[in-house]
């Protein structure tokens, strides 16, 4: 067999995304399109892969900066797909096989790829049947089932629109024949319309030739993506897909349908993740770990039996086996929480180690810090860690105690047992075991009365509480 070539057409502009953005950088499951098609692409080990640029080329280049195998074909002013398939066609031997692959087609199954890259005729088309054909072109037949041409939907009369067998875009060809096909469907300089790729096939009729036709095994996956609804489309069909294979792997969901993973989820055995958690990157659960609703775990690891309550967001963080974050708690890169610690509602870690049994329960921010095993950071403990231009680290010993609404302004050490006084701002390190204040002794009087408004009289205005 000749080697393969795979051409991956990404130089549309997109119009019907109203965006900015290049449509095949347009996120699906948190990467672009086109990274989807290219992992599809490696899959089928070809001898090199061309992707056709024009549109935002250099966004989508440096997208994929690392890909250094990759054959960036600039087609210029994008003249439609047959004239971005000739571009491609430059760099390619006459005699090697050619599979074209679009951008937009991001979830065309690895099967329909082998099946018709592998079919060994001439020209080889991937259609299927859809329910609704709009906007796709429309596979015609000829009296004996074969495949007699391919007419795009704005052409299409009354007749051939109601036709519902579709071309999804994929197609196979020796490159040689292609390129003459491709002559011979180029239309008139300075007309309106495109140049189509999909003509090869009226051509190749005429040269005498049968076209194959295959017809793909998941209608849903190899739909194109020409908008924001198609592309929601995807995500869900995409999301349904990753959470039916996580929940195959033995991953409780307490709806498939409200759970999104955007990148990659690795669990140990019964895991249970509550409606609305969001996955970004790589994250990994241990065994028995439990996330509450609305949850956003990101670059993370929870370890066995650790529980994240509803609400939280963690990123860059590692969750110590059996310790507890949330409700509402935020753990930002570089927080560790080692076993059985504790981070409650509305507390804040960020660069901060937080040893066997720390307990941070409400109203916190730690930042660069440790904070030692045992230790209890009362509500409102506050790291001022920042002094408008350096970072400073604060260092909380074992089982120290630390009264509510205590500034420790770092660089500062906390001894291991000692104590600190509700309300303290402490500059300066405590030893072990001491007891360290920094409060204003509360005053009282018993000979003071409240001011009265001039003329007000009654119990009304002097309520006592
Ligand atoms: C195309 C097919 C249609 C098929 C559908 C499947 C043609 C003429 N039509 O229509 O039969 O049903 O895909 O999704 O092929 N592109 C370039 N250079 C260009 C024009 C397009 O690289 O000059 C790229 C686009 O970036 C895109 C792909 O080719 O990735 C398809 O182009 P698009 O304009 O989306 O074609 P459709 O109208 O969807
Ligand atoms: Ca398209």
């Amino acid at each position: 067999m000749e080697e393969l070539h795979l051409i991956i057409l990404a130089a549309g502009k997109g119009t019907r995304m109203r965006s900015a953005r290049p449509k095949v950088l347009q996120a699906l499951g948190g990467r672009p399109m086109l990274a989807h098609v290219l992992e599809r692409a490696d899959a089928l080990s070809p001898a090199a892969i061309h992707v056709v640029v024009s549109h935002g080329r250099e966004e989508v280049k440096s997208a994929f900066a690392a890909r250094e195998d990759i054959r960036w074909v600039d087609q210029g002013p994008p003249r439609g797909t047959g004239h971005a398939v000739m571009c491609a066609l430059e760099g390619i031997p006459q005699r090697a096989r050619v599979l074209v692959l679009y951008g937009d087609v991001p979830r065309i199954p690895l099967a329909d790829l082998e099946a018709c890259a592998g079919s060994g005729e001439r020209l080889c088309v991937l259609g299927t049947r859809v329910r609704d054909p709009r906007g796709y072109g429309r596979l015609i037949e000829d009296g004996t089932g074969h495949l007699e041409r391919i007419v795009e939907d704005k052409d299409a009369d009354p007749q051939e629109a109601a036709v519902n067998h579709i071309n999804t875009g994929v197609l196979a060809g020796e490159a040689a024949a292609l390129q003459r096909w491709l002559v011979a469907s180029e239309p008139p300089a300075g007309g309106e319309r495109e140049w189509y790729l999909t003509d090869t096939v009226a051509h190749a009729r005429a040269e005498g030739e049968s076209v194959g036709l295959i017809a793909s095994a998941d209608p849903d996956a190899v739909l194109g993506v020409n908008d924001r609804a198609q592309l929601a489309y995807q995500e869900r069909a995409l999301q349904r897909e990753i959470a039916d294979r996580l929940m195959r792997s033995g991953l409780t969901l307490a709806d498939p349908d409200r759970f999104d993973c955007r990148g990659s989820l690795t669990v140990g055995t019964d895991c249970r993740l509550d409606v609305n958690v969001v996955i970004e990157g790589d994250v990994v659960l241990g065994d028995d770990v439990e996330v509450g609703p609305g949850c956003v775990l990101r670059e993370c690891r929870v370890d066995s039996g650790a529980r994240i309550d509803a609400c939280s967001v963690l990123e860059g963080a590692h969750v110590g086996a059996g310790a507890t974050v949330g409700p509402f708690a935020r753990l930002r890169p570089g927080a560790e929480l080692q076993t059985g610690a504790r981070v409650g509602n509305f507390v804040e870690v960020k660069n901060a180690v937080l040893e066997a049994g720390a307990k941070v329960n409400h109203l916190t921010y730690v930042g660069d810090a440790r904070v030692g095993p045992g230790a209890n950071l009362g509500a409102g403990t506050i790291t001022c860690n920042y002094d408008g231009a350096n970072k400073h680290h604060t260092d909380i010993g074992a089982d120290a105690f630390i009264g509510s609404n205590t500034a420790l302004v770092a660089p500062v050490a906390i001894g291991d047992g000692a104590t600190v006084g509700a309300g303290s701002t402490i500059s300066r390190d405590v030893p072990p075991g001491a007891l360290a204040l920094t409060r204003a002794p509360t005053r009282t009087r018993n000979d003071w009365s409240r001011p009265r408004k001039e003329g007000a009289s009654g119990s009304g205005n002097n309520h006592e509480g």
